[in-house]
Order: structure tokens, then sequence, then C-alpha cells
């Protein structure tokens, strides 16, 4: 059973269809790439998955049962995390802080043990992270790779993470940090068993990372398959301008 499928997902804003008809799967231990686009409807697909916006029509499974009725919270219990494109923390906490808050929303223990206990957990995913020399500084005051990182980080403080969603997460970040990036997504991968969907428009991190990639046009999905597969396939290189080789 796939870990996640997708049932003719549609996402309407008043006149605008972002995501029509949108359906696709997921296999448990995947590393999905999505791409696309500009304004396809990626992260308006990534928002209903994670459970931010209400789908017009459509469903949307996780271990083959129904999660359409969940809000994020309940989803992120059940193992669901994600990243945002542009990255959303506490800009007036620490690194630190941040890292506790989604452990602690989700948590109904509190005691000290737990927190010690989460604190402990805390420096270990920074240091996976290549976060922990910064963990005293304000989120504010990081880079742009450091915030996503410290998306990344604060994601793998989620008891039971199963499924990792994450949009964009290599735009406008250095190629040292990019690097970190792939290298911590293959790790928890490979280790953890945890599952991803990419959303991403940088091909050479997709290509390293995934496996199959899924190609939406106009809110669609046109194509599946390996980055040599999708390539080939003239609906996608027609629909990126100018039908340039899309992995190229
Ligand atoms: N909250 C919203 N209200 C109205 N329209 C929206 C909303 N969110 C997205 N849209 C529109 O839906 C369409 C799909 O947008 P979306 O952000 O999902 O695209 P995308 O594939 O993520 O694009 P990009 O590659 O630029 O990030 C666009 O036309 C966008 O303007
Ligand atoms: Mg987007």
């Amino acid at each position: 059973m796939p870990i996640l499928q997708v049932d003719n997902l549609s996402k309407q804003f008043d006149g605008l269809v972002a995501v029509n008809d949108l359906s696709f799967s997921i296999e448990s231990g995947e590393i999905r790439g999505l791409i696309g686009p500009n304004g396809c409807g990626k992260t308006t697909t990534m928002n209903m998955l994670a459970g931010l916006y209400r789908p017009t029509h459509g469903d949307v499974r996780y271990h083959g049962k129904s999660i359409l009725k969940l809000p994020t919270h309940t989803r992120t219990a059940q193992g669901i995390m994600r990243t945002f494109q542009i990255p959303k923390l506490f800009s007036e906490m620490t690194v630190g802080e941040n890292m506790m808050v989604p452990a602690l929303a989700t948590s109904t223990v509190k005691t000290p043990e737990f927190i010690e206990k989460l604190e402990h957990k805390s420096s270990e995913k920074l240091t996976f992270c290549k976060l922990d020399h910064v963990s005293h500084l304000l989120a504010k005051q990081l880079s742009g790779g450091q915030r996503m990182l410290l998306q990344i980080a604060r994601g793998l403080m989620v008891e039971g993470l199963e499924l990792f969603l994450m949009d964009e997460p290599f735009a406008g970040i250095n190629q040292v940090t990019k690097e970190t990036i792939m290298d911590a997504i293959l790790e928890m991968n490979k280790d953890h068993g945890i599952t991803f969907l990419i959303v991403s428009h940088e091909m050479p991190s997709v290509r390293r990372l995934c496996q199959t990639v899924s190609v939406m046009h106009e809110g669609s999905m046109i194509s599946e398959g390996s980055i040599e597969e999708i390539a080939n396939n003239p609906l996608v290189i027609e629909a990126y301008l100018g039908g340039q080789n899309a992995a190229s």
C-alpha cells in the first residue's frame, strides 16, 4: 500500500483552478521529486497535503486512510512534516527554542525528564544539520541556508516522522549548504526509512536524490518517471518555456 495516495485533488481560488484533478501516489521509502513551471500548483498541492488548504475536490490518503479532515497538527502527530518555500520560523526565538516548538506542541507529557530528552534530541539534530554552533542565535540572525536547515532539523524532532514534504529546499541556497541538505535527506531516507516529496526547480539536486519525478503543468500531472523519461516526454518539453529540455 502506498504511504501517500492523492486522488483527483483540485483546488480552486475564486475563478482560478490552481490544482486540477491531480492524482499520484508515493511508495514508502521513496524520495519523490515534484517539478513543474512557476505557478503550476506545486505549493498549493503541498499545502493541501500538509492540511493548510482544504481541497475543493478529491482525497488524500495516508497509509490508506483519508486525512482530509485532519488539521495540520494531527497530521504532524501522525508523522507528516513539511518545510516551507519561505521559511516559517519564530524569528525572535533562538535556534534551540525553535527546535522545541513542534515536539512540545504535539505531545501531551511535559515532565522535566521529557524536556531533557527533547533537549538532547534537539542538540543531536542540530549537529546532524550542522547548526550546533549557532544554536544560541536568534532565528532572524541566520542566513537563508541556515534557516532552511533549521526547518529540516525541526522536522526531525517529530517523533515517528515518516513523510517529509519539502517545498523548494534548495532555492537561493549556496552549494555547500545544498550539499549538507542533500546528504541529510539521503541519510534520513537510508537510515530511518523516511519518505520524501521534494518540490524543486534544481535539476542537479532532483537528479541526485529522486529515482522518480512527477511533473505538473497548469494544475495537472503530465508525466511521471525517471529524469531521463520525463525529459524525453514531449508534453514536459512543451510545458517548459520555449520547449527547452527540462532536465538540461
Ligand atoms: N492563496 C491563494 N489565493 C489565490 N491564488 C493562489 C493562492 N495560492 C496560490 N494561488 C495561485 O495558484 C496558482 C498556483 O500557485 P502555486 O504557488 O501553487 O504554484 P507553484 O507551482 O508552487 O509555483 P512556484 O514554482 O512559483 O513556487 C498560481 O496561479 C497562484 O497565483
Ligand atoms: Mg511554489
